[in-house]
């Protein structure tokens, strides 16, 4: 019998793509195949995002797009995955009829038995959370590659009050070290480079007396040539025990992603974060004696509900106070169900836009600053392949995630460590000459028992 071909496209954040290969492993073990295109698959499954209305706005696109695939092909299946169909539930059933199935992310165990029933006509609904689903028996499914999504944990217990993760994907779990250190053994095995450990705030993780930094130490001596990077860390929660750990092992990569999201004490209070402005600076000066060279990315949002124009210029102040390598910016966006749903979104779209708009511009001007000042000097950076832009060009990443191109050198591939002294600089982007090769990527990589 041939078997039914899955095809999954994936939006929102890091956890989804994590989630997809967790869902290919449990549909893979159940007799279905993964579909390379999309125009074979009997079966199509959207990964979907709530964080923002405009994200939810793309897959509701999307799946008008996928009605002209469901007319020419009667028995496609289409099934909605993520923190949509947790949010939405019966509603994409009743008002869209196209879709068959809707599942979220903690009922992935029972797709086989929903895509089944979906075969055979018949919709389905599976939207309950768990208080304990990790998925950590479950084979995540995964191409040969360089680099792997490892979720640690699932869930938030934070209620920011502008999220709605709490909500869709459910309260706080952490999976057992065990077998997250078996995943990266079979992963280093494999001949995989990088690892990301992932959790909506992965600081929260507990195994027993296993806390994140035991995970991540454990972690990072699996094998030394195998980078371990990890996000998203809360400023409430980041410890000097996971500072010191990240300083204590090379491969533990030199760069926290800590969201802090708006600079005003006022509004940090109105989201519910929990931590103050003072707390958010001491971290950053903290970490950066602890570990010199860390570089910091950071989450930002722009016209939170009463948003005055004073809060706005203090997060142009932190911004400059913390000098961010990186930052992900957005519009306030309100999200049914969340605390913060309930206040006036007073900050008009223009305000919003113009706010948003001097955030990111700031920002660009302060990593070309950064990147420049990094010319002259030397950087190991993992190769991941050829450059976006062209085949004469190498590119891979720097110990504190930061792009690096250079030219192509005879006998050096993806998966190789070299040393590169940069000669130049965007603010996306750094350019540098090869110097030498310092780990070559051999075709099987031995684990080392933890
Ligand atoms: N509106 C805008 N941005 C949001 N984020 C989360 N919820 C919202 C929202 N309702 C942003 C936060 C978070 C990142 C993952 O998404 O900055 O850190
Ligand atoms: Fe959302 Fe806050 Fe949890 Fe992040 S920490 S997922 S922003 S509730």
């Amino acid at each position: 019998m041939t078997k039914n071909k899955v095809f999954i496209e994936t939006y929102g954040c890091q956890m989804n793509l994590a989630d997809t290969e967790v869902v290919l492993g449990i549909l893979q073990k159940n007799g279905f195949d993964s579909a390379k295109n999309i125009d074979d698959a009997d079966v199509i499954l959207l990964n979907t995002c709530s964080i923002r209305d405009n994200a939810e706005q793309r897959i509701y696109g999307r799946l008008g797009n996928l009605k002209a695939k469901k007319w020419e092909k009667k028995n496609l299946v289409i099934g909605i995955l993520g923190c949509m169909a947790e949010r939405l539930r019966s509603d994409l059933i009743d008002e869209k009829k196209l879709v068959d199935l809707v599942v979220g992310p903690d009922e992935y165990r029972r797709l086989p038995e929903f895509i089944d029933n979906a075969l055979g006509g018949e919709k389905g609904i599976g939207v309950k959370l768990s208080k304990t689903e990790t998925y950590d028996d479950i084979i995540p499914y995964r191409e040969d590659g360089l680099q792997a999504w490892i979720s640690v944990m699932r869930g938030c217990d934070k209620f920011c009050s502008f999220c709605v993760v709490p909500f869709t994907r459910g309260r706080e779990r952490s999976r057992g070290l065990d077998s997250i250190l078996n995943e990266i053994k079979q992963l280093s095995t494999r001949g995989f480079r990088e690892v990301t450990l992932l959790g909506q705030n992965v600081n929260s993780y507990l195994d027993g007396n296993n806390d994140f930094a035991d995970l991540l130490s454990a972690a990072a001596k699996i094998d030394k040539s195998l980078r371990v990077r990890f996000t998203t860390s809360h400023p409430q929660d980041l410890s000097d025990k996971l500072l010191e750990t990240i300083a204590a092992n090379k491969n533990i990569c030199n760069y926290i992603h800590l969201p802090v999201q708006s600079g005003s004490n006022r509004i940090l209070e109105l989201m519910n974060r929990t931590y103050s402005i003072e707390h958010y600076l001491n971290l950053i000066e903290k970490a950066r004696k602890i570990i010199p060279g860390v570089s910091f990315s950071t989450d930002i949002i722009s016209g939170f509900p009463s948003e005055t124009f004073e809060d706005h210029l203090a997060t142009l102040d932190v911004m400059q106070k913390v000098r961010f390598d990186g930052a992900y910016m957005f519009k306030y966006s309100p999200r049914e169900g969340t605390k913060a749903f309930r206040l006036n979104d007073d900050v008009d779209e223009e305000t919003k836009s113009k706010r948003l708009q001097e955030i990111i511009s700031l920002q660009q001007s302060i990593s070309n600053e950064i990147n420049q000042e990094t010319i002259g000097k030397e950087e190991e950076i993992l190769v991941e392949g050829f450059s976006r832009k062209s085949n004469d060009f190498l590119a891979g990443r720097t110990d504190s995630n930061k792009v690096v191109v250079f030219p192509l050198i005879d006998g050096i591939e993806e998966g190789d460590y070299v040393n590169v002294k940069i000669t130049g600089g965007t603010s996306a982007t750094l350019f540098g000459e090869f110097i030498s090769l310092t780990n070559k990527k051999e075709k099987s990589l031995t684990a080392i028992a933890v």
